[in-house]
């Protein structure tokens, strides 16, 4: 059997940046996956130029839970210690928006960067991983290729999301075969999907963005919402699908910060022939405002005919747009998977299982996860990181 110091299982973002960390000279590394190429998720994030961290993260940006879990980790990697990394690689890179950093070109330079760091350790392509076992002081780790033997064994094999791009949720099945404990998986940073009645409005939308704000089972969010064929997407509905559930309705204000039914009647009081419409769509994009005036039977009424009960239906139908999701896209398109290998069954500062010394849970495959925004990179460095100076 071949023998080595240190098996990580995945070459991902945690991985990739855990076998970095932890090359030493004289040290037997060996990162395994089944994939034909390292790093596909980071190829494909940030649509195509990753939005590898948040310059605001902080413990709150997470959801776990053991909110406090992730406190140790993110606070002794920050952000700027993988900007510096970026800086000295040359990659270029800007802020897009609310502390989050992107590549200016593609994302496949931070796999380079990843990949340059780990010099020294061994990357092992298209060996899929089946299990791990304990042999007496080592880890058996069992690929398709055979049996290997390690010191030490660091799981990043990550979530359930999007399957077509080698997601298995093994490392799951590996906490469990060692008696951990799991929180239930879901998708998260998804697509929410809805019945038809609600896609009949949005469908004829397909392309329309507008700014809104929605709150609800813990999280607040002020952001792009975009109406699709299928119904709605965009950063501000991403965000709220980690905190639904099955069965809640949302409310979605499409016109955060403003009263829409106290704008509309003092443009009665000011300039009552306009069109019902028109006023709307000093508010909403045009395409919207017609749409929602059309559904609210006003599609060629004038403002100064509406009574004060007709104009607070409308404001309510556009600061708090109540609508019930059927569902979501599910793993097939989640950027995510939410729950996995319980943190009360880790050590907060090395990752390491509380009751199997030597082996570790890292990334996505752990009950932490991130907004939307770079914070779910941030938190497969810090994880990794943290494994890496134990390991
Ligand atoms: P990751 O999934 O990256 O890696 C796990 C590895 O394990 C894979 O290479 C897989 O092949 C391998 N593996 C699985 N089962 C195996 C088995 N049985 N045997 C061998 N190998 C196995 N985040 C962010 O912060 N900024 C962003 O811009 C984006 N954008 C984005 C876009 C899209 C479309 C998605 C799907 C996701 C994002 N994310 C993101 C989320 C981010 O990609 C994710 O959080 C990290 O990739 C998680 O890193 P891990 O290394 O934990 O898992």
């Amino acid at each position: 059997m071949e023998h080595v110091d240190l098996i990580i299982l995945g070459a991902g973002a945690a991985g990739l940046f855990c076998a970095g960390s932890a090359v030493r000279p004289g040290r037997r590394i060996l990162v395994l996956d089944h994939a034909a190429k390292p790093g596909e998720k980071i190829r494909i994030s940030g649509g195509g130029r990753c939005n590898f961290t948040n310059l605001a993260t902080a413990p709150d940006r997470f959801l776990s839970h053991s909110p406090r879990f992730a406190a140790s980790a993110l606070a002794r990697f920050r952000p700027e210690a993988f900007v510096e990394m970026v800086d000295r690689a040359g990659i270029a890179w800007h802020e897009k928006t609310q502390g989050q950093l992107f590549c200016d070109g593609k994302s496949t330079q931070i796999t380079d960067l990843l990949l340059h760091r780990m010099r020294g350790a061994e990357l092992r392509l298209g060996t899929a991983v089946q299990g791990v076992a304990q042999g007496g002081e080592r880890f058996v780790v069992q690929t398709e290729a055979g049996a290997i033997s390690a010191g030490r064994v660091v799981v990043a094999t990550g979530g359930k999301s999007i399957p077509k791009m080698g997601a298995t949720g093994i490392g799951y099945e590996i906490a469990r075969s060692f008696g951990l404990r799991l929180v239930e998986q879901r998708a998260g940073l998804v697509p929410l999907t809805f019945a038809e009645q609600d896609l009949a409005l949005c469908r004829p939308l397909a392309g329309v963005s507008v700014e809104a704000r929605i709150v609800h089972g813990g999280g607040d969010f002020r952001d792009a919402l975009l109406f699709t064929h299928r119904g709605l997407s965009g950063p501000v509905i991403l965000q709220i699908s980690s905190f639904w559930r099955p069965g809640e309705e949302l409310a979605i204000d499409l016109s955060p910060g403003r009263d829409v039914a106290a704008e509309l009647k003092s443009a009665r009081a000011q300039a009552g022939r306009v069109a019902v419409a028109t006023a709307l769509s000093r508010l909403l994009p045009e395409r919207l405002a017609l749409a929602i005036a059309a559904e609210q039977g006003l599609a060629n009424a004038r403002l100064a005919d509406q009574p004060n009960r007709v104009l607070d239906r409308l404001g309510a139908r556009i600061n708090a747009w109540r609508l019930r999701p059927v569902g979501t896209e599910g793993y097939r398109t989640a950027e995510v998977t939410l729950g996995g290998v319980d943190t009360r069954d880790l050590d907060a500062k090395t990752m390491q299982a509380r009751t199997v010394p030597g082996l570790h849970f890292i990334g996505e495959c752990v009950d932490v996860t991130g907004w939307l925004g770079g914070y779910n990179f941030q938190w497969a460095w810090a994880s990794a990181d943290a494994a890496a100076r134990a390991a």
